[in-house]
Order: structure tokens, then sequence, then C-alpha cells
């Protein structure tokens, strides 16, 4: 039987590596399947109904390279109808006007492919210049926002909330 929640994530560093298993112990290892792009590949992304996207910002708002790699991949994805959130990685401080921009380019690339979006994340408690990740009112991110630069000690307490969250909005809680 195939697990109800896919998570995909890409990761230079390994912060959202780290953030992707915080994410998978908060949800439950039973419901989520964890996979990391540069091994696995996008090939699984259709099997799952509810899908969790994690990807960091990286060379001034630029996507990280794995996503890059595997973009054209996602721009003929099949994903009409499937539930889907994303995180994002970044760091406010060092990279200011492109803070999360990652995030706000994958977002629209899975809207624009037909996944019905969830987990927007109030914009509250940042402090950066700018922001390809933020709604057009400026108030939310289109995703989980999370700087493990920055704001280390915000992490866990962000994606408890975070996974509450989405649950609610996959229909699961
Ligand atoms: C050279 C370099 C460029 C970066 N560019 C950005 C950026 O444009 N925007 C941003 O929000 N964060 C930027 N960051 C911060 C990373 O996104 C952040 O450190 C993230 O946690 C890395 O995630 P990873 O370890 O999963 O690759 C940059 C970091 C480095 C070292």
């Amino acid at each position: 039987m195939s697990c109800p929640i896919g998570l995909f994530y890409g990761s230079t560093t390994g912060n959202t590596e780290s953030v992707a298993e915080l994410i998978s112990e908060q949800i439950g290892f039973d419901k989520i399947h964890r996979i990391d792009i540069a091994a696995d590949g996008l090939d699984s992304l259709s099997e799952y109904e509810h899908l969790i996207l994690g990807i960091p910002t990286w060379d001034f708002g630029e996507l990280q390279e794995d996503w890059a790699d595997m973009w054209t991949i996602l721009e003929k994805a099949e994903l009409q109808g499937k539930a889907c959130a994303v995180f994002g990685l970044g760091d406010q401080i060092g990279y200011s006007e492109w803070f999360l921009d990652a995030m706000g380019l994958l977002h629209d690339r899975v809207q624009e492919q037909g996944a019905v979006m969830v987990g927007y994340w109030s914009a509250d408690g940042y402090n950066f210049e700018d922001s390809k990740a933020l709604t057009e009112d400026r108030e939310q991110f289109v995703g989980l926002a999370i700087d493990e630069d920055c704001q280390h000690g915000e992490t866990q307490g962000r994606v408890q909330q975070w996974c509450q969250q989405i649950l609610n909005e996959f229909g699961m809680s």
C-alpha cells in the first residue's frame, strides 16, 4: 500500500534535509515517504495524492541545484487535483532581498501544473527586504518559511504548528 504523503526535497548543505526529517517525525514516519531528489529524482511524484516539497534558495534568488536540474520534469508533471504544500529555507539577513525566492518559484510551478496549494504561513516574525515567496498582499508566505541561519531556535515550533495545519488542510487530522 502506498503512503499517503510524499515529501520531496533537495538540500545542498543539509539544512532542508534536517527539516524534512523533523516534518516526518512530526507527521509520523508511517504516513510519509521522504525522498531526496538528488538520489531518487521525481519519478514517483505522481504516485501521491498529498505532496510536501522542500527547497532552499541559493545564489541570490536561485533554485537549489537539484530542483534546477529537474525543472523540466516538473514542467511536464501532471498534478491536477493533488494537494500540495511547500516549505523553503533561506537566510533573511544575508540574502534579505531574495529571502526564500525559490519557494515562491516552486509554489508557482506546481500550482501551474494543477496542484491545489495548502500550507500558507504568516510573514509575521521575519525581517527581510523582499521575497518571491510572498502572497500578493505580502501578509503570508506561500509555504512554511524556515531560516536555520538566523532563527534556528524557531524551527521546531514552526514545524510543529505547520504540520498540524497541513494535516488539517489535507483532511488527515
Ligand atoms: C552562497 C549562498 C547563497 C545563498 N543565497 C540565498 C538566497 O538568495 N536567498 C535566501 O533566502 N537564502 C540564501 N542562502 C541561504 C541558504 O538558503 C540557507 O543556508 C539554507 O538553509 C541552505 O539549505 P540547504 O542546507 O538545504 O542547502 C544562501 C546561502 C549561501 C551559502
